[in-house]
């Protein structure tokens, strides 16, 4: 009887090491964003829409009770006017990149990275970039026509994302680069197709002026802590590309914008650099 007790509790020990190792693998990949478009919408009233998120997984429960949740409106006259966050420091390099319809966006992704950008002293590689229609983000409550992430990771897992908006006007010269591969993509017939060696450097951002706020990822698992710079400067885009992007969104909803979050009382400054060293 004792005996068997004890390989009852061996074989308990043994299996809660596994438990534990099976809850910590989620939990090491909790930074990337979820590639399964299918399990979250962005219909408003939606079983799976914005204000479900957190329900729908146990890792995903910052999208409802995190106090860091991003998008938000950038109010100018509550924005803290600083020199001293530098220069949006991109060491940036060409790499072959990867489009990846998720259903919900489209992604580029770069193999291995496209190099890095330096924010208070540490590295983060280029990973990907993914644009949102219309714009996540708000400047003093207007809503732009899209918005595009270039998101960045560092060697321990902390994440950088700028952002960059746009209204509509002229094409958007890196879109049109890149367009037949969206078109490949847009239809149902293939969810990745391999374009080449891509140069992030070809994504302008225009200004050296932005907004920098502490936030989350916008999609579940609407990870916290993330730093966001959203470049002030609003460039342009053609109804055209806007459409192209727009046939990745599977979910009848017409958007991929998820609603503005509470910001808690959190501040955002805006950078600009020091006089005589304007843009
Ligand atoms: C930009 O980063 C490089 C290293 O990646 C560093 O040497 C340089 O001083 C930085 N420049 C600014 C303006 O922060
Ligand atoms: C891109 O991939 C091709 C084929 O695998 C390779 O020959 C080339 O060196 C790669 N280019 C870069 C910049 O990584
Ligand atoms: C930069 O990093 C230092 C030390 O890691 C930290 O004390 C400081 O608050 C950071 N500044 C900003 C603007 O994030
Ligand atoms: C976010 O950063 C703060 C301060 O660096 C830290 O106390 C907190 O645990 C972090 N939260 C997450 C979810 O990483």
């Amino acid at each position: 009887m004792a005996r068997k007790l004890l390989m009852l509790q061996h074989s308990l020990i043994a299996f809660s090491f596994l438990a534990l190792f099976l809850a910590a693998v989620p939990l090491a990949s909790a930074a990337t964003e979820v590639e399964d478009e299918r399990e979250f919408t962005y219909m408003p009233d939606g079983e799976n829409g914005p204000n479900r998120w957190g329900e729908i997984h146990p890792d995903w429960h910052s999208c409802n009770s995190g106090k860091l949740q991003s998008p938000i409106d950038m109010l100018d006259e509550r924005v803290d006017v600083v020199s001293h966050l530098g220069r949006l420091n991109r060491s940036y390099k060409a790499a072959n990149a990867t489009l990846v319809n998720r259903g919900h966006d489209m992604m580029m992704r770069w193999e291995g990275g496209a190099g890095s950008i330096r924010v208070n002293g540490t590295e983060y590689t280029l990973e990907q970039c993914h644009w949102h229609t219309p714009s996540e983000h708000t400047i003093n409550g207007k809503r732009y026509a899209m918005e595009a992430h270039m998101v960045h990771e560092s060697a321990d897992g902390k994440i950088v994302v700028v952002g960059i908006l746009y209204t509509i006007g002229r094409p958007d010269s890196f879109l049109q680069s890149i367009q037949h591969h969206l078109e490949d993509v847009a239809g149902t017939k293939e969810d990745e197709t391999t374009v080449g060696v891509v140069d992030p450097r070809d994504i302008k951002i225009g200004s050296r002026k932005y907004y920098r706020y502490i936030g989350s990822l916008t999609i579940p698992p609407c990870t916290e802590n993330v730093t966001w710079s959203i470049v002030k400067k609003v460039r342009t885009v053609s109804r055209e590309q806007l459409r192209l992007l727009r046939v990745a969104v599977h979910d009848d909803s017409n958007s991929n914008a998820r609603p503005l979050q509470p910001k808690f009382g959190r501040k955002v400054n805006l950078f600009r650099p020091e006089e005589g060293k304007d843009d």
